[in-house]
């Protein structure tokens, strides 16, 4: 049985996922972190991911988690997606959010002058 490996860019975690698992699956089993976990079916949406590179084959997406536009453009969840090559991938929405945010709560603007 296949497996690859998984790098998730934003924290430059990586682990090895077997073609018969889902992305969050090989993720949780082997302990690690990086991708947020929720219900684990589809139903959630705050396992979204994009994929930069890599083959997969994904099982059938909530439209109102991933618009066919988002999965069209390699949006998807990662409870609902097996590997098919290496992958590398980057969460989108939930934790980038979190990352961009300010101690103030304010998005800070990219080029501000001090
Ligand atoms: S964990 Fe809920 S949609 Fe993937």
């Amino acid at each position: 049985m296949s497996s690859h490996t998984i790098t998730i860019t934003d924290s430059g975690e990586e682990y090895r996922c077997k073609e018969t698992q889902h992305l969050l699956a090989g993720m949780i089993q082997l302990g690690k972190k990086g991708i947020p976990v929720g219900c684990r079916g589809g139903d959630c949406g705050v396992c979204k991911v994009r994929i930069l590179r890599g083959l997969y084959q994904s099982s059938k997406m909530s439209r109102d988690r991933v618009t066919e536009q988002e999965e069209k453009a390699g949006t998807v969840l990662a409870c609902r997606v097996f590997p098919r090559s290496d992958i590398r991938l980057q969460v989108v929405d939930h934790l980038h959010k979190a990352i961009t945010v300010a101690d103030d709560g304010f998005l800070a603007p990219v080029n501000q002058e001090k």
